[in-house]
């Protein structure tokens, strides 16, 4: 129907005659002659109407907002002082000698410039909102990068294979979405939370590289980086170790920052231990753009006469902790108040701090409702552990030692942001040397850090067994700007360190062969050793394009509370098919 997109046409096309197809962005009527900017996928044009046409003059007088219009006409530069240097169109425009209304609109419910519109009401009008030239962006950027990434993998000899959706439950730590079985009635499927372990079955079945863009399921709670479906780029590789599944997987990153965003990520990117991560980082995806740090103190306060710092610094559970603000002295007791309560959301009991007005003046030169119970020694170790200087903040967290990291690192990065302390760029880095378990106190039982299939790095079965919480696993996480954007491992490719494994984590023989016994049997059919990770391709184009939540990068996401506003899904289905399925609900089905 068209000869161009409107958003491409430029000072190249004057004098040539385009025939144009998009909607109607704005019309503006001036003095007798009519304006209508024209918009598609591509970019906005202006097209006008003279009433010396008269036929489509008339026709231009009824078109509205949203119409969907075809246009041919001749382009000519713009009259001086009308060009626009921010488009490329913005220096020539349209004359119509066509107009054919393709479709009428409704009014639409929002104004696509509008930058405030409830979420609500782009998700219910999710078309509209797509329509916007951000979200277009958006949209472009993500095909743009799957299919960079696509070539990256099948230049590398992966093979792209499916895997199933209706499956049995994968163990990623989250809950799973259930389908019921109409021909096995009382059984269920679940749908994936990952191909985890299809991929490493692939490996088994000799195919050696695998990738896959897949679609994860998971049920669990919703914040802005995390979606209930979302996409994994999935890989597996065969007798390969750390370093190989990293390299390979960084140059594959680089090459498309560098493509799409003419970005030089680091090469190689650095490497950290998961220790030195929640040692210095208070976390496990720490954000390398901002400089603040946590100084430990437990020895150094281990003796003093405040029991909020002496208690937790001599338990070896524990930890007494401060992070340096440069300049953070001009806070204010509002401000401080602010994060008392942010660290508090963490689990943290309080929020010492000391004002550092002049550091050579001892005690009389510093401000904060702990320093009395200080004495001389333990003040000096803090000022020299921290480097603190005169007009520099000290804060302190004290406690367990999971509360005091996770709070003082959320507190960190919150600093950094606020105080505008977010260097520019790109920081990428590793994080490898997890703990391959976790003890959790709910169900008093080890869990693993990564998922079962994760190999300890060290083989001694009975070391593992006596010492699960000293075990390290060989589980790398690439971080990004302190988004975690991709995680994965070598795996275990001996059934019986699978099963000591499964084991440890409470899960007996009998249960292991039930839930994992096919895995259990093909690892006895000649499993080659295999190692692979997955990156969220939805976290990963949302920071490449920019944006502070995946709904901004997906073009139909969930709410909040998982539902999709657009479709309303989930919704209601008929007595009939419950029936069918042998599904009966607990409480009686409200009539849609
Ligand atoms: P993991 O559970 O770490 O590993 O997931 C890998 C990556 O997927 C992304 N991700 C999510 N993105 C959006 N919404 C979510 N709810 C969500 N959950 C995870 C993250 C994460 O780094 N099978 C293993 C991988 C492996 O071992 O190879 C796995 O799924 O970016
Ligand atoms: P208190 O002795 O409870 O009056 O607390 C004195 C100071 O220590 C206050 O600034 C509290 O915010 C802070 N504080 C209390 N408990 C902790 C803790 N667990 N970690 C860090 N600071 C704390």
């Amino acid at each position: 129907m068209r000869s161009h997109y409107c958003g491409v046409v430029d000072a190249a096309f004057i004098d040539q005659e385009v025939t144009l197809c998009g909607w109607v962005h704005k019309r503006r009527d001036h003095g007798g002659v009519i304006f209508i900017d024209l918009r598609d996928r591509e970019g906005l044009i202006q097209v006008v109407v003279d009433p010396d046409t008269a036929e489509i003059f008339t026709i231009a007088e009824q078109v509205r907002n949203e119409y969907v219009l075809k246009i041919t006409g001749r382009v000519r530069r713009r009259p001086e002082g009308t060009i626009n240097p921010e488009l490329r169109t913005g220096e020539i425009e349209v004359l119509a000698k066509d107009l054919v209304v393709l479709n009428a609109a409704q009014t639409p419910p929002f104004q696509l410039d509008d930058d405030d519109v409830q979420e609500e009401t782009r998700m219910r009008y999710r078309y509209i909102d797509l329509r916007r030239p951000s979200m277009q962006a958006h949209m472009q950027l993500r095909s743009s990068v799957t299919q960079k990434l696509r070539n990256s993998l099948d230049d590398q000899a992966f093979l792209d294979v499916e895997t199933p959706i209706l499956t049995r439950a994968t163990p990623e730590g989250a809950r799973d979405y259930l389908v019921p079985s109409r021909t096995h009635q009382g059984s269920y499927f679940a749908l994936p939370q990952s191909p985890q372990l299809f991929k490493q079955i692939l490996m088994m079945s000799g195919i050696d590289r695998y990738y896959q863009f897949a679609r994860c399921f998971r049920d669990e709670d919703l914040r802005a980086d995390r979606q209930p479906e979302f996409t994994q780029l999935d890989m597996e590789m065969s007798f390969v170790e750390e370093k190989d599944i990293m390299q390979t997987t960084e140059r594959m990153m680089r090459e498309l920052f560098d493509s799409q965003l003419g970005v030089q990520l680091p090469d190689p990117f650095p490497t950290m231990t998961y220790a030195e991560a929640i040692a210095v980082y208070g976390s496990d995806k720490p954000d390398l753009r901002i400089d603040l740090k946590l100084v430990e103190l437990s020895e150094e306060l281990a003796n003093v006469e405040f029991k909020v710092f002496s208690g937790p610094a001599s338990d070896p559970a524990s930890r007494v902790a401060a992070i340096n603000v440069p300049g953070g002295n001009t806070l204010t007791r509002k401000e401080i108040d602010v994060y008392t309560e942010f660290v508090g959301r963490y689990g943290a009991k309080g929020l010492a701090y000391i004002k550092c007005n002049d550091v050579s003046a001892g005690k009389e030169g510093l401000q904060s409702p702990i320093v009395k119970n200080l004495d001389d020694d333990a003040i000096a170790a803090i000022l020299a552990k921290t480097g603190a200087q005169s007009g520099d903040l000290i804060f302190f967290g004290a406690g367990k030692a999971s509360v005091v990291s996770d709070s003082l690192g959320a507190l960190r990065v919150k600093l950094g942001h606020d105080l505008g302390r977010v260097e520019e760029g790109w920081r990428p880095l590793w994080v490898i040397d997890f703990p391959m378990f976790e003890w959790d106190e709910g169900t008093k039982r080890w869990s693993a850090l990564h998922h079962p299939f994760t190999a300890p790095s060290s083989t001694d079965l009975d070391h593992l067994r006596n010492n699960p919480g000293e075990a390290l696993s060989r589980a790398y996480d690439m971080v990004l700007n302190g988004t975690e954007l991709g995680g994965g491992s070598i795996r275990i490719h001996d059934a019986a360190m699978q099963q000591q494994v499964l084991e440890l984590l409470g899960i007996g023989e009998e249960e292991a062969e039930d839930k994992f016994g096919f895995l259990l049997n093909a690892l006895r059919y000649g499993a080659p050793p295999h190692g692979g990770i997955a990156f969220g391709i939805d976290r990963l184009v949302m920071l490449m394009a920019g944006a502070s939540t995946l709904r901004d990068v997906m073009a139909f996401p969930k709410t909040q509370s998982a539902s999709c506003l657009l479709t309303d899904a989930p919704g209601s289905v008929s007595d009939r098919q419950l029936k069918e399925l042998g599904v009966k609900p607990r409480k009686p089905v409200q009539p849609a």
